[in-house]
Parts: structure tokens; C-alpha cells; sequence
């Protein structure tokens, strides 16, 4: 269902502190594995976006225990989110669920409960919304169905819903054909309840979280390079609390603005910087951004810092290869900094983008185009002609969030109105995301 469109206007200058909320991934990770785990955890600022709800819910219904704290009178809400108490159930306390497995809108849900599921003795069925049974479920069944896993899906079993059918497992040894961290981690998610070793190549370096936390948890994981090597389990993993960095990929947003608009200073406190995310910080370097990372440190094993940004101009710059994984789900905003650039940015080796929540390759080029931006399509990427001049237009979501934050940024250096046309679709990832805006347009209004 389409929510009601939002109209974003050209303010004077933006000014202000934010703190973005909990970083998707390792919201979802630090849920799944704990419950995987044994002993009790307490999770803080996770993200309560409807993601990661859909992650809670589906647990919740495999029979694991998810409780909100609420000693602070805090029920959870776009800004804070509860403290949440999960307590492990282990490798193999997971109940047979007694209906289906709502995934949302969410990839990692389904594609990190797959492998999980894969070596659990019950039956499941794993569904989700329109977008998410549209996207390719056979890269993370193939290769679960040689490890021994009967899984079957719509569409000559490439599309959800999936249905599981738990199995012994064995490990083996395999090529990731994309370099996508949702497989990697259905994988070794399904490796850990595997007889022998489960190694994993990838292509490139998509985001490492799952390996940190599985070592933190105490799994046994060696990383060689693009090889990763789980060990069966000699014990149980133990619970670890975790306290959630800020999501670089809600943060790119204002990375953007606070460079793009020309009276700008944003602030962004507390910002994942793990090195497998931060590919958004080097293409904006490249284009002359003037950003700095201050305090510098680690929580939970993951680099954290503090994100300072001011106005500068950008020049056009050339993003493929082994950058695209790294900032894969920040092309849809990086894509608005090339429209304000001087001269051309080409985005290449980004197929991967087609089967997002939306085709956000298509998806881009159309919403820049009514923004009055010349943009090339490409089967793998977008050619953007800079023009520093942007025309507020009417800009298609595709109910894909990080479209409708994207085309939110540029309607803030745009002339006129850009209308957003289903605001709501935000609520995926970032729901304080108009808070926030109206915040830093309206600095005083935070006073
Ligand atoms: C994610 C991995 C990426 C990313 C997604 C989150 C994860 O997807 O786009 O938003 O948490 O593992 P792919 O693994 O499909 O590239």
C-alpha cells in the first residue's frame, strides 16, 4: 500500500547533531546469533525499524524469548528503541514454528533464517512481501541443498515462499558466484550445525559482520584472505550483549546533504566505520568531499566514529570493481551527490542492484531524470551527467526505502518542490528519517 507523499523544499542551510539509528546488519545479526547462542544478552539501540521487527517476529515464533525492557518506561519508538533481553535457545533449541515465517521486507531476514533453518529438525515456510518473493532465493538454495538441505521455492525453487525441511548438514566447500554477505552468512549460519568444515570463497569483500560476531561468540572462524573456514562447533556459542552502532548507510544520507547543500555542518555521533562499509567515505572522498572522522574506537569489535561534514564542491569520479560491495545499499544517495558533481560519474559492476528491494539501478535513473538530471542506464551501473542543478519534480519510491531518502536529499538543493511519493517506506530502516530532516533544516527547532 502506498503511504501519503511527503514534499521536500531547498532550506537556507543545514545545521545540527544526529544520531542515526542502529545499523541494520548487525541489528539482525546480533538478534539471530544470540538466540543461536546459549545464556542471555542484552541488545541496545538496535534498530526498530520494521526490518529488523520482522527479524524479532519471526524468532519470536521459532520460540525463542525477545523481551523489551521497559525499567525506563521506554516502549520502543522511532527514536528510542527498548533495550531488548534475548535469551538463547542454542544451536538446537529452536521450536517448530506453527505458521509461517513473515520475512517483511526483508532480505537478511529470509536469506540468514534459511541457513539457519537448513539444519533444524522441523519443517518451516519462510515468506515475505511482494518485493522480497520477487527477489532470487536459488543463489543461498544451491548451495544449502549441497550441504544436504531440502529446501524448495515458487518458480522451479528460486523464489520464496520456501519451505525447509530441516536435515543433516555437512560442510562444504564454496565459490560465492556474487559477493553478498546474506549468502555468505546463510552459509556459515547453516555451517555451524554442520558435520566438518564449511569454507566459503567470495569474490569480493562484502561486509564481515557475521564473522566478528561469530568469533566473539566463540565460534572457531579463519579468514585467509577472500577464504573463510568455519569449524564445526567443539561447544556451544555463549550469548554476548551488544550495544549497536549507528548505520553508515543511514548516515550516508547526511554524508550527502551536508556535502551537496552549500550552506551546510552536520554532525553524526556514534557511526559504524568497519572498513567493509565504508566504501561511501572513499567515493565521496575521491569526489573532494569534506568530511573528517573523529574519536575513532571500537564497541562490541566493530570501529566506531563520530562523522563530521561541511559544504564542498564535487567533482565526477569513476566507482566498480571492489568499491561496489562495499557501498552497495549508499549508490541510490551517492547517485544524487554525481547529479551535483562537475562532470561525470560512472557506476559499473552494480548488477547486484537490480534485485534489491526494488531495481534500483531503473529506479535512480528514472527519479534523477524527473529531477532534470541526464543519466545513462547501463545493464550493470548509471553514467550521471553533473549539473549541480536540480528541477524538484514528483520522484517514484518503488516502496524502496533508500530510493525515498535519496530523492528526500536531493530535494534539498533542488529549485521547488520534489515530492516523495510514499513516505512511509522509510519505516524499513530509518523511521525518525523526516524527524531528522526537519531537524537539520530547522536547526533551532531542536533547541
Ligand atoms: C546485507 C547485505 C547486503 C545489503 C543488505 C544487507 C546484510 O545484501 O545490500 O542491505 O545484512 O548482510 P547482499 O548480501 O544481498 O548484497
Amino acid at each position: 500500500m502506498m503511504s501519503e507523499a511527503r514534499v521536500v523544499s531547498s532550506p537556507k542551510r543545514l545545521a545540527g547533531v544526529l544520531d542515526v539509528p542502529g545499523d541494520k546488519s548487525l541489528s539482525h545479526r546480533a538478534l539471530l546469533l544470540n538466540a543461536m547462542a546459549e545464556g542471555v544478552a542484552s541488545v541496545t539501540n538496535l534498530l526498530w525499524g520494521a526490518d529488523c521487527l520482522s527479524t524479532i517476529a519471526c524468532l519470536k515464533r521459532l520460540g525463542v524469548n525477545i523481551e523489551e525492557s521497559q525499567e525506563d518506561g521506554n516502549q520502543g519508538s522511532e527514536r528510542t528503541p527498548p533495550t531488548l533481553t534475548v535469551r538463547g535457545v542454542g544451536a538446537k533449541g529452536f521450536a517448530e514454528p506453527a505458521d509461517v515465517l513473515d520475512a517483511g521486507n526483508s532480505g537478511t531476514t529470509m536469506r540468514l533464517l534459511t541457513g539457519i533453518l537448513a539444519g533444524q529438525p522441523f519443517l518451516s515456510i519462510l515468506t515475505g512481501d511482494a518485493s522480497l518473493r520477487s527477489r532470487p532465493m536459488a543463489r543461498v538454495i544451491m548451495p544449502l541443498r549441497m550441504m544436504g538441505a531440502q529446501i524448495w521455492g515458487r518458480g522451479g525453487d528460486t523464489l520464496a515462499p520456501l519451505a525447509i525441511r530441516g536435515s543433516v548438514l555437512t560442510g562444504i566447500e564454496y565459490e560465492l558466484p556474487v559477493a553478498s554477505a546474506q549468502l555468505k552468512s546463510a552459509l556459515l549460519l547453516a555451517g555451524l550445525r554442520a558435520r566438518g568444515r564449511t569454507t566459503v570463497i567470495e569474490p569480493g569483500p562484502s561486509r564481515d559482520h557475521t564473522e566478528r560476531m561469530l568469533k566473539a561468540m566463540g565460534a572457531e572462524i579463519e579468514i585467509e584472505g577472500r577464504r573463510i573456514t568455519l569449524s564445526p562447533l567443539a561447544r556451544p556459542l555463549h550469548c554476548v550483549d551488544f550495544s549497536i552502532p549507528g548505520d553508515m548507510s543511514s548516515a550516508a544520507f547526511w554524508l550527502v546533504a551536508g556535502t551537496i547543500h552549500p550552506q551546510a555542518h552536520l554532525s553524526l555521533r556514534n557511526v559504524g566505520v568497519n572498513p567493509t562499509r565504508t566504501g561511501i567515505l572513499d567515493a565521496l572522498y575521491a569526489m573532494g568531499a569534506n568530511i573528517s572522522l573523529q574519536h575513532e574506537r571500537l564497541v562490541g569489535g566493530e570501529p566506531v566514529a563520530d562523522i563530521v561534514v561541511a559544504s564542498s564542491p564535487l567533482r565526477g569520479t569513476e566507482i566498480s570493481g571492489d568499491l561496489v560491495p562495499r557501498l552497495l545499499d549508499e549508490v541510490p544517495v551517492l547517485a544524487v551527490a554525481a547529479s551535483m558533481a562537475d562532470g561525470v560519474t560512472t557506476i559499473r559492476d552494480a548488477t547486484e542492484l537490480r534485485v534489491k528491494e526494488s531495481d534500483r539501478l531503473a529506479g535512480i535513473a528514472a527519479g534523477l531524470t524527473s529531477l532534470g538530471v541526464t543519466v545513462e542506464e547501463l545493464h550493470d551501473g548509471l553514467i550521471i551527467h553533473g549539473s549541480r542543478k536540480l528541477r524538484g519534480a514528483r520522484c517514484a519510491t518503488h516502496h524502496d526505502h533508500r530510493l525515498a531518502m535519496a530523492f528526500a536529499i536531493a530535494g534539498l538543493v533542488a529549485s521547488g518542490q520534489t515530492i516523495i511519493d510514499d513516505a512511509a517506506c522509510v519505516d524499513i530502516s530509518y523511521p525518525a528519517f523526516w524527524s531528522d530532516l526537519d531537524q537539520i533544516c530547522d536547526p533551532s527547532a531542536a533547541l
